[in-house]
Parts: structure tokens; C-alpha cells; sequence
């Protein structure tokens, strides 16, 4: 189990000490703090303020600077943006009855953070039934984050029952095929991939949108630093509850020439990080209710939890990148 190391403990809704696990700063082991640390790449100092890790990168020119991520450094020209995963707008139950309500806070947390984020991704499962009314209602909830643009992928809960059709109705202007697409902004590549289709599909890029991807790629310089959000993760995290993507080797090989890869994704509904070669792959925590750990329960069901630790659970990521910097701050906060 050891692709589990990267666990945040204050994510997974169990006390750390009864799980057996050493309980540092803020629930997370010494270990994977450092192993978080060594996401930025560089020499790093973190910090702790109100209850956040805060990263620190030494510039590259002399001093020391803030990460893009923090708070001080507006006007500097970074990239800063944010993803949102997992709103489950229309979800109903005991693990989160107020999901719209959450999401609410997701999205006053963005507008609090202090600076403007270039954009906002949602990483899917925006809606849970895919209904006319859930898309519209989670589009209007969006159009209050104040950000210059907010982008999608479709998470299987997005496209049931019509392979995502509706979906794209709602989100999917400008895209190409089911809806995957491309952008580039403050020197960094963007790929947004579909992988949740239909039920048949789940987890499957298809050749279509891998020969997309093999394109897109062509052109670019490989000390281009590329980031590549989809809803099911693209590393097998766990296959055995749908926690991957059969043909993502494919794409996976594409990228291998780059010196920064960084990979996104919601869908399992807790903070997971794993390092494979130059490809870095982040699991986001979701807005809406805790999924169990992989393996820890016989299906992957919303947890039920105290309200404490319902909070815990939810959370929303920025992500900061400076031009010249070799990797991309990523910082997880839990909802406040
Ligand atoms: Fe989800
Ligand atoms: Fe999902």
C-alpha cells in the first residue's frame, strides 16, 4: 500500500492516533509534509499560519520570495489559480445535507483568498444526477466566483444517461470531440481530458481524444511546463472502485519528455499526491461529502461523519507557478 503514503491524515475523517499513524503538524505525518515540501521543487521553506502550510521558494535571482501561491504576490505576474472538484450539486443524504450550501463556501473561500485567481477549474461530479436543473444551478453558483474565467470537466455524474450531452450544452463551448481542450496561459500548457463518458467508458480516454493530445503536444518545447486536469485520475489509484484510466499509459508516455508535468484530478474525494518520474499527479478533496480511503470500506459510499470532521474533509486547492520555476506550488485548504 504503499502508493497510499501521500494521505493527508486530516482528509481521510478518522482521528490519526486511531488509525495508527504518527500525528504531525496539522494531521500530516513529518513524511508527507516534506514529501508536500518537495513538490515546490528548489529550496523551500514552509511555514505554518492559521492552520496552512505556507510554501516559501527561494528565487532562483537571490532572494527569498513567496510562492505564488501565498499571499504577497499580487502584481508579480504569477500564475495563480484554483480547483474546485466534486460540488455534487443535488446531492441528497446523510454525508452532506447541505451540499449547495458547501459549495457556497468553496466559493467564498476563492473570493477570499486574497488575491484574483486567472481561473477557477471544477474538476467534475459538478452535478450529482446530471439534471437540467443541477447544471443550471451549479453554472449560476460558478458565476459568483470572482475569477476572469472558469473551466470544466465532466465527471461521471455529469453525464448520465446521455454520454455527456447535456454536459456540454451547459459547459462545453469552444471544446473539441466529448469535450476535452486546450490553453495556454502565463507560460504554462493546459490540457483538459474527458474520462467518464458513460458507465461503459468510465476511466477511458479512447483514441480519439489521445491522438487530440499526441497533437497538441507536438509543437511544444519540452521545458514547457504542462498541466493536464481530468476527472478520474490518470494513475491507478485504486481500479478496483474505477480510481483510474485503462489507456492513460498513452497519454502518459506523451508527456514523459517533459521536464514538468503536473496532473489533476477529482473524483475520489480526499487529497492523494504520487511522483512518477517528471509527473506529478494530485487527487483533489471534493466540496461535497468524504469518500473512504481505497480499500478501507467494500464500496467507494459517502461517508457519514461528525460535522467536525465533515468540515475537515471539504476543501478547495490553489496552485501558483512562476515563470522560470521548475515546478507548481499546489496548496490544499481545508473549507474554513
Ligand atoms: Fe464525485
Ligand atoms: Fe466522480
Amino acid at each position: 500500500m504503499t502508493d497510499y503514503d501521500g494521505y493527508y491524515d486530516t482528509h481521510d475523517g478518522a482521528p490519526a492516533e486511531a488509525a495508527g499513524r504518527p500525528d504531525g503538524e496539522h494531521g500530516m505525518t513529518r513524511r508527507q509534509l516534506m514529501r508536500h515540501a518537495g513538490w515546490f521543487g528548489g529550496a523551500v521553506v514552509l511555514t505554518v499560519a492559521g492552520g496552512e502550510v505556507i510554501s516559501h521558494i527561494a528565487d532562483p535571482r537571490g532572494s527569498t520570495a513567496e510562492a505564488a501561491t501565498g499571499t504577497a504576490a499580487a502584481g508579480s505576474g504569477a500564475l495563480r489559480f484554483v480547483q474546485v472538484s466534486d460540488s455534487h450539486i443535488g446531492f441528497q443524504g446523510p454525508a452532506n445535507m447541505d451540499v449547495a450550501g458547501s459549495f457556497t463556501e468553496a466559493v467564498d473561500q476563492v473570493n477570499s483568498l486574497g488575491f484574483r485567481p486567472d481561473f477557477v477549474m471544477h474538476s467534475g461530479d459538478l452535478t450529482h444526477l446530471s439534471t437540467a436543473g443541477q447544471f443550471d444551478q451549479v453554472k449560476h453558483m460558478m458565476s459568483g466566483l470572482k475569477t476572469d474565467r472558469v473551466f470544466t470537466v465532466p465527471g461521471e455524474h455529469d453525464s448520465i444517461g446521455d454520454a455527456g450531452r447535456a454536459y456540454r450544452r451547459t459547459f462545453g463551448t469552444g471544446t473539441l470531440g466529448d469535450g476535452w481542450y486546450s490553453f495556454d496561459t502565463h507560460g504554462v500548457h493546459f490540457i483538459a481530458l474527458v474520462n467518464t463518458l458513460s458507465l461503459e467508458k468510465l476511466g477511458h480516454l479512447g483514441d480519439d481524444q489521445i491522438g487530440f493530445v499526441r497533437k497538441d503536444l507536438a509543437g511544444l518545447s519540452s521545458d514547457t511546463p504542462v498541466v493536464v486536469f481530468s476527472h478520474i485520475p490518470l494513475f491507478a489509484m485504486y481500479p478496483k472502485w474505477g480510481w483510474s484510466t485503462d489507456d492513460a499509459l498513452k497519454v502518459i508516455a506523451l508527456l514523459r519528455r517533459f521536464s514538468s508535468v503536473t496532473c489533476l484530478n477529482g473524483h475520489v474525494h480526499q487529497l492523494f499526491t504520487k511522483t512518477e518520474g517528471n509527473i506529478t499527479f494530485h487527487s483533489a478533496t471534493t466540496t461535497a461529502y468524504p469518500l473512504p480511503r481505497p480499500g478501507r470500506a467494500p464500496a467507494p459510499t459517502p461517508q457519514v461523519v461528525p460535522a467536525r470532521q465533515l468540515k475537515d474533509a471539504l476543501g478547495i486547492r490553489s496552485v501558483g507557478y512562476r515563470q522560470g520555476d521548475r515546478e507548481l506550488a499546489v496548496k490544499d485548504q481545508r473549507l474554513a
